[in-house]
């Protein structure tokens, strides 16, 4: 038996996603109309003899019980959130919950980073770990990041033949080595020896110093994977097929991008093609890669695509274009309007012949690995240039307006047009 662990963190985490975390907690932000870690346990379910899933985070359980409850429905494994009193660190909560994660003699869990997207090829990883016998704790699924790209990320250096890692450094401030963790493992359960022994001797040093970090609060890479190195341990899967984390409000485009295109193979009935000829949206004009909720409502003179997500309830009118972006719940895009490389947030509506557009400035989507830049940023003068356009919950963009490269906060009715700008 398996189980998997999803690290989901909390309210005070996701910060550089806002604002489209105000409204929504950043696990449950849909990404090609799927909550994001409902994609996680997609890719759970494939794995044959897994039975359980834990999320484990820090956000009130009213905010994360609906969505299980939800897609426990669906799903034959159990799933239950698991929540930490404060923020444990993605050790010290594993850690935390060790008894839960054991019960029923698993022989393995996986651990997923909540923020990453990808096409997670769990069976091989766990294959993969099995063949390197009882001596292995941990394998790392990781990737190859440009020099540039890989200060960001774990990295890893390995024994080419035996693909053991023989040194782990988190985010090093010079280059160590292109191949990345892609904060995805899977874990022997004597893991669970080697992290209690970190935790004593931290829980030591805190009651006799004072000092120090929390007790409990334990950081997987720097405390357990970094010390594991090059003790034949610690072993790691490289993976060449897509990869990429949910940071920003921006990267969410890139992630919708990539999982619509994961459906053509996986999932495509799920894509619009086919639902654009139901009763519903019944001629409207879609270029792949689409997906419509069946609840929105599309007008027959829309078009639609390329990768584009359509949350429940839309609203979208007469004429409109809609490009490389996400339009999510209850949001209504009126007559002749156009929406490209922007996200727009629920229950907010764009009025008759607006314009709502971000500079595409993502990575090369045919590249196996790329990392999406900060939307935020600033010119040499310090002038905001954002590279797509966020509308928060309830923002109402008025008819004949033009909103490029901005992001603006929930609740807010503009009334001319912004350029360039965040909206407070
Ligand atoms: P950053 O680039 O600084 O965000 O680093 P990172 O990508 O290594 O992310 P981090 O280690 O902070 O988080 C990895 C995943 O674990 C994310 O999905 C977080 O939401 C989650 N996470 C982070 N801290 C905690 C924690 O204290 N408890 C739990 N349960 N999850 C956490």
């Amino acid at each position: 038996m398996l189980k998997a662990v999803i690290l989901i963190g909390g309210p005070q985490k996701g910060t550089r996603f806002r604002p489209l975390s105000l409204d929504i907690p950043k696990p449950l932000f849909p990404v090609a109309g799927l909550p994001l870690i409902q994609h996680h346990i997609e890719a759970c379910l494939a794995v044959k003899d897994l039975k359980e899933i834990l999320l484990i985070g820090f956000y009130p359980p009213s905010q994360i019980e609906p969505f299980i409850n939800d897609v426990q429905h669906y799903y034959s494994v159990n799933i239950r959130y698991l929540q930490e009193f404060t923020a444990l660190g993605t050790a010290g909560s594993l850690y935390h919950f060790r008894d839960q994660i054991r019960f029923g003699n698993p022989h393995a869990f996986f651990v997923m980073n909540g923020d990453v997207c990808a096409d997670f090829p769990l069976d091989d990883l766990y294959e993969f770990h099995k063949s390197k016998g009882d001596n292995a704790l941990v394998t790392v699924m990781s990737t190859e990041a440009t020099r540039q790209q890989s200060l960001n990320y774990g990295c890893l250096v390995t024994d080419k033949t035996t693909h053991e890692v023989s040194h782990y450094v988190e985010k090093p401030s010079s280059y160590v080595s292109t191949l990345i963790s892609c904060g995805i493992y899977v874990f022997s359960m004597e893991i669970f020896q080697a992290i209690g022994e970190a935790f004593n001797v931290k829980q030591q040093e805190y009651y006799r110093n004072g000092n120090g970090n929390k007790a409990g609060y334990m950081q997987l890479e720097q405390e357990i994977l970094a010390p594991l190195a090059g003790t034949g341990k610690i072993f790691t899967y490289q993976v060449s097929r897509w990869w990429s984390q949910l940071k920003t409000a921006g990267s969410a485009i890139y992630a919708n991008r990539h999982y619509l295109q994961l459906y053509r193979n996986t999932h495509p009935e799920r894509l619009a093609h086919l639902h654009a000829s139901g009763d519903q949206n019944p001629h409207c004009h879609i270029t792949p890669d689409v997906y419509i909720h069946p609840t929105a409502v599309i007008h027959p003179t829309a078009v639609l695509g390329p990768n584009v997500s359509i949350g429940p309830d839309v609203v979208i009118g007469p004429g409109v274009r809609v490009r490389e972006s996400i339009i999510l719940a209850n949001a209504h895009i009126e007559d002749h309007s156009l929406i490209l490389h922007s996200i727009i947030g629920r229950n907010s509506k764009v009025g008759k012949w607006a314009r709502v557009e971000g500079t595409p400035s993502d990575p090369d989507p045919n590249k196996p690995f790329a990392k999406m830049e900060n939307p935020v940023l600033f010119n040499n003068d310090g002038r905001l240039n954002p590279s797509i356009t966020i509308l928060g919950c309830y923002v109402s963009v008025k008819q004949e307006t033009i909103l490029l490269n901005s992001i603006v906060l929930p609740n807010k009715e503009l009334s001319r047009s912004f350029k360039n700008e965040i909206i407070l």
